[in-house]
């Protein structure tokens, strides 16, 4: 199995470019099923979970062919049984996310339900009680959703009770096809749901609003061929953002979407990083090799500080000078990587959801093992800064969201390596 060695203590220095986001590419490549012309997605990353879904997708009868590196087109002319097995959906939720475009193709599905993963239980009531709102008739069996809709899909009112970003998508790629129009209150309102939008609205779709708390979808009866570029991944670029904080050093991060990440900015300044808007798509991150200050962070829905890069600012401030309170109010159980972090020499106490980090002046590298994707980069962020080589295992996680991470912190002035064997 690969692990990453990394000496830790080198400054990063540079330019960096950012991808395209994991977390809009794998909806935009479910809406693919919505249409029988091909869709072509630009700045597409590469990463296992785009390849896993890719791999569901062929499952349903989707061409799906890579070309010039970046770009991927799907192409749902003709679909096959609706039917998405145990072992294509468990291993990543997001492919839960092909019901709703399979019942709207064909009128009925059957999708093996996601299950719990290491950050939560992470259930989906939501994205059913929405389906069901709009005709859907869903029986849970045996771990699979069985749904039809055997009048079609209708438009609906729905007001989700809390803001979750997988339901509203679901209900937008649901809508989009159905008669009339929907409603969606209290709606996520990530940029990835704004992206979501734009390329249903690139195939013909009417949807007003996405990327607000209200969306409204007026159904149309096709959709056609169209080309989209996939917004650039914020959580990425949070994340290079965040290992320059922690090591020191002056970076330029390009083709990212700076003002996705404003709660990240204000904490950073918050922590003594100059934060520098370069331009619409480059933002430079300086730090001196002095510590950080400490501060706290709790983790809210978009526009608030994404809980996706909790973990990583948590491996910041494990150095810094003073205490940090960190409070993750979305995923109830996104402590994974504290007691790895502590294997480094950070201090840290988690009680329940809030966790309290007392700076320490040195970590000291070590073996970690990472739990999910946001808490290995953080133990990546954290062996950077550290003393001495630190070897994070399980890198698999890594390769789900981080396209080509060794080679991008290579160039910036990291020793870090991949190994592979026992
Ligand atoms: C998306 O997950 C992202 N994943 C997550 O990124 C991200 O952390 C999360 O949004 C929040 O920003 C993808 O986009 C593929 P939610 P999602 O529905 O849609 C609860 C990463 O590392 N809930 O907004 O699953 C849920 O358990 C991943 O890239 C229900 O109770 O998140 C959670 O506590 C991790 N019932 C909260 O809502 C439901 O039906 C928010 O989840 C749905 C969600």
């Amino acid at each position: 199995m690969d692990r990453i060695l990394i000496n830790g203590g080198n400054p990063l220095k540079g330019d960096v470019r950012i991808n395209g986001a994991k977390n809009s590419a794998l909806k935009l490549m479910a809406a693919s099923l919505l249409c029988d012309e091909p869709l072509t997605l630009t700045n597409m990353p590469d990463l296992a979970d785009t390849r896993f879904m890719a791999q569901l997708l062929k499952h349903l009868g989707v061409e799906v062919s890579r070309q010039n590196g970046s770009s991927m087109v799907l192409h749902a002319k003709a679909l096959a049984e609706p039917y998405a097995p145990y072992d294509l959906v468990r291993k990543m939720r997001a492919t839960f996310n092909v019901l709703g475009p399979l019942l709207a193709r064909r009128g009925r599905a059957r999708v093996s339900l996601p299950g719990g993963c290491a950050i939560g239980a992470r259930p989906v009531d939501l994205h059913l009680k929405a389906l069901e709102a709009m005709g859907a008739q869903i029986e849970l069996d045996e771990g699979y959703a069985l749904a039809k809709a055997p009048k079609g899909l209708h438009g609906a009112m729905i007001n989700f009770p809390f803001v979750s970003v997988g339901a509203t998508e679901h209900a937008m790629l649901a809508a989009v096809l159905a008669r009339g129009e929907t409603v969606l209150e209290n709606a996520a309102r990530e940029p990835e749901i704004a992206d979501l939008a734009a390329c249903l609205n690139a195939m013909g779709a009417r949807v007003e609003g996405g990327g607000s708390a209200r969306i409204i979808i007026t159904g149309v009866d096709h959709l056609n061929s169209a080309t989209h570029r996939v917004v650039p991944d914020r959580i990425e670029a949070g994340t290079y953002a965040l290992a320059v904080a922690a090591t020191g050093g002056d970076v330029c991060i390009k083709n990212c979407d700076p003002a996705h990440l404003g709660a990240l900015w204000d904490r950073m300044r918050a922590i003594g990083v100059s934060v520098q808007l370069v331009d619409e798509q480059s933002v430079r991150i300086i730090q001196s090799d002095r510590r950080c200050q400490a501060a706290d962070v709790e983790t809210q829905a978009y526009p608030g500080f994404p809980t996706d890069l909790q973990a990583q600012f948590m491996a910041v401030v494990c150095r810094a000078e003073g205490a940090s309170i960190i409070r993750e109010t979305i995923f109830e159980n996104r402590f994974m990587h504290a007691p790895e972090l502590s294997r480094l020499g950070a201090d840290i106490t988690v009680h329940g959801r809030e966790a309290v980090v007392h700076g320490v002046e040195v970590l000291h590298g070590a073996p970690v093992m990472a739990t999910d994707l946001r808490a290995s980069v953080s133990l990546v962020i954290a062996g950077l800064a550290a003393k001495g080589q630190t070897e994070v295992n399980r890198v698999y996680h890594l390769d789900r969201g981080f396209e080509g991470l060794e080679r991008k912190l290579g160039a910036l002035g990291a020793d870090i390596k991949r190994v592979s064997g026992p």
